[in-house]
């Protein structure tokens, strides 16, 4: 089978790889028709972790069910099912509690937790930007999906990681109805986040970048932009809040935070968040930092190599705020949200810019890590095909899309997304 394996810093190859197949009675095996690029690929891609060469990448998956173990006995041959990136057992200390992104079966060092498919750090196993996937614990891990699944992939596959993720930043952050919030990162995840604080009913949430093209979409969605490169989100925040400061804050960045100019600290977004929020606030982080980053001492220095991080502790603590981290749980989140997209209440896809076949796996990593004008969120079909199985998406960024539209006088242009505009225009 083909996949996108990693070899090396900056290098992703597109290769001839032995087919993934059922290893145990409970695993299933799925042929992988939507899998998408994460920001957290970029920290491996980089060489940025200690991620294998020859390894298979790819944790957000999406596909169809195509053998069954003897022992899988709720999932059938020919479902869609979506993978929470977590590999998890179902039946650890860390499970019991639905804590899958801790899961001490699944992680093969005894001083670790958690797994993942095609990840640094979280167990052997492959990751699903290839033909096919083996899915451990198929009964467990596998979320069904209904009769939609096929037409509304590039929704559903967003149920992999960053919408149950953005999700988890808001509930770490303890977002209510509304609250006041603000999120660090316009990438997939801060967009995620933000749409999940919008979902929930949060009365004004900000969401801080620099990158102009995914502050459109956290503008289109409802978000206020703060482009770091021009305003102090802190400032603007607290501006707005009679000099209080958010609710609480959301953390989508991560270690490789770096200023406009491009110069890294991982501390920046971590101390703009205890800054902006307000006593006893509470900060959900969720962009990831790492014990271990040697590739970054040259961007960072030697104690940021050691994950050491200069952040504001005394200012945290005098605020008295609180703060979350860590992989998502996805499993908590991913069947109520499947069924906010199955109900017509979310649809994730709006900032999907780009689908490509898995063949344009290298192209799409070197885009998707310049961060790119319009690339904001890449999904592959290894598959071969359209999503729909009837066409490709356009490869125009909604932006471009919108402008088109706007030239044709289409009306209602502005409160349509990806898919929609494609239609109006019979793209
Ligand atoms: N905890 C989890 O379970 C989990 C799951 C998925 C992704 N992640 C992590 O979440 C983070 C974001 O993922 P993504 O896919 O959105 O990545 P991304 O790299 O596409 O987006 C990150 C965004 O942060 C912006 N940014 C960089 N420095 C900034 C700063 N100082 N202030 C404000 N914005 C800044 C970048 O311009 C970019 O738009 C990554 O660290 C990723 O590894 C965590
Ligand atoms: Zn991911
Ligand atoms: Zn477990």
């Amino acid at each position: 089978m083909k996949a996108a394996v990693y070899e090396g810093p900056r290098t992703v190859t597109v290769k001839d790889v032995p087919d993934a197949r059922i290893e145990h009675p409970n695993d299933i095996l799925v042929k992988i028709t939507t899998t998408n690029i994460c920001g957290s690929d970029l920290h491996m891609y980089e060489g940025r972790t200690s991620f294998e060469t020859g390894r298979a990448m790819g944790h957000e998956n999406l596909g169809q069910v195509v053998e069954i173990g003897k022992a899988v006995s709720k999932v059938q041959v020919g479902d869609w099912v979506v993978l929470p990136f977590n590999i998890a057992c179902g039946f650890c200390k860390q499970c019991e509690q639905g804590l899958t992104n801790y899961c001490l079966t699944m992680q093969p060092k005894a001083d670790m937790a958690g797994a993942a498919y095609g990840f640094a750090e979280m167990g052997p196993y492959q990751g699903g930007q290839a033909e096919l996937l083996r899915v451990p614990y198929g009964d467990f891990n596998a979320l069904r999906l209904g009769e939609d699944a096929a037409e509304r992939q590039l929704d559903y596959v967003m149920l992999a990681d960053i919408f149950p993720t953005g999700y988890h930043a808001t509930e770490m952050a303890h977002v209510k109805p509304g609250d006041q919030t603000i999120v660090y990162g316009a990438g997939p995840v801060g967009l995620m986040a933000a749409y999940s604080a919008i979902l929930k009913g949060a009365g004004r949430v900000w969401v801080a970048d620099h990158q102009a093209d995914r502050l459109r979409l956290a503008e289109q969605i409802g978000a206020i932009p703060i482009d770091t490169a021009e305003q102090d989100p802190g400032e603007v925040v607290k501006e707005a809040t009679l000099g209080l400061g958010a609710d609480n804050g959301c953390e989508c960045v991560g270690y490789q935070a770096h200023d406009p100019q491009g110069e890294e600290d991982a501390s920046l977004t971590m101390n703009g968040l205890i800054d902006a929020v307000r006593f006893t606030g509470s900060l959900g982080v969720v962009g990831v930092f790492i014990p271990e980053d040697p590739g970054g001492a040259d961007a960072q220095g030697e104690l940021e190599a050691q994950g050491k991080i200069p952040i504001d502790f005394g200012m945290l603590w005098f605020k008295g705020q609180h703060i979350g981290t860590g992989q998502a749980p996805v499993k908590r989140y991913n069947r109520a949200l499947r069924d906010l997209i199955a109900g017509g209440k979310a649809e994730p896809s709006f900032l999907v810019s780009h689908e490509l076949g898995l063949d344009e796996a290298p192209e799409a990593y070197e885009h998707f890590d310049n961060r790119d004008d319009g690339w904001t969120k890449v999904v592959l079909h290894p598959d071969g095909r359209g999503g729909s199985g009837e066409r490709r998406g356009s490869h125009l960024t909604v932006q471009e899309l919108r402008h088109q539209a706007s030239e044709r006088g289409i009306e209602g242009r502005s409160h349509m997304n990806k898919q929609q505009l494609e239609k109006a225009l019979g793209n």
